[in-house]
């Protein structure tokens, strides 16, 4: 990790708030969907943070959407530390556990594609994940204006 105060790991039940700080901050910008201390806590065993000490300034979890896909959401570094590499670092330990689960594709839906073809992924049309448009979007807000693009990367064993 660049900064070494930094470290990345499973999160526990202690980071559901600075986990939802983080992520409704960005939310607040419409950059990222909001997420509740329940929604946080029951999928908990699938996020990773970055801490610093007590403070979460990353996170970003893994969403089974069929067999062998899995999505990345939620994923987020404090503004204060962007661009140190800390997304990209957190991101390949996603995948990284992702692969560990035995799944053949990562996915996200992200206003910051860049960021992910950096990261091996590819564009694909929204409908090549579709379980996640039928499971999550269609109750969003925004469905019929979506201004977020699919993203892709096959995972080698
Ligand atoms: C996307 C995000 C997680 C990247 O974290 P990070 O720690 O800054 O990532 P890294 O330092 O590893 O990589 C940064 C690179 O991604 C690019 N990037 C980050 N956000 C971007 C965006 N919205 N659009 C285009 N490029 C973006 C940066 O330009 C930078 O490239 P550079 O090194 O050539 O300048 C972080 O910017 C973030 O939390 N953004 C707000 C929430 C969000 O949009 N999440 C997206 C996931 S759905």
């Amino acid at each position: 990790m660049s900064a070494p105060s930094l470290i990345i790991r499973p999160a526990v039940a202690a980071d559901v708030s600075g986990i939802c700080d983080l992520v409704n901050g960005f939310a607040a910008r419409n950059l990222m969907l909001p997420r509740t201390p329940q929604q946080v806590h029951h999928v908990l065993g699938d996020f990773m943070v970055v801490a610093e000490e007590e403070r979460i300034v990353g996170c970003g979890y893994l969403a089974r959407l069929r067999a062998g896909l899995v999505e990345i959401r939620s994923l987020a570094i404090a503004e204060s530390l962007q661009g140190q590499g800390i997304g990209g670092e957190l991101l390949e330990r996603l995948v990284d556990a992702a692969r560990r689960r035995d799944m053949r594709q990562v996915c996200a839906l992200t206003l910051a594609p860049e960021f992910f073809l950096r990261h091996g992924f590819r564009r694909v049309d929204r409908w090549a994940i579709s379980p996640k448009i039928w499971g999550e979007c269609v109750y969003c807000p925004k469905f019929h204006a979506c201004d977020e693009i699919a993203v892709l990367r096959e995972l080698t064993p």
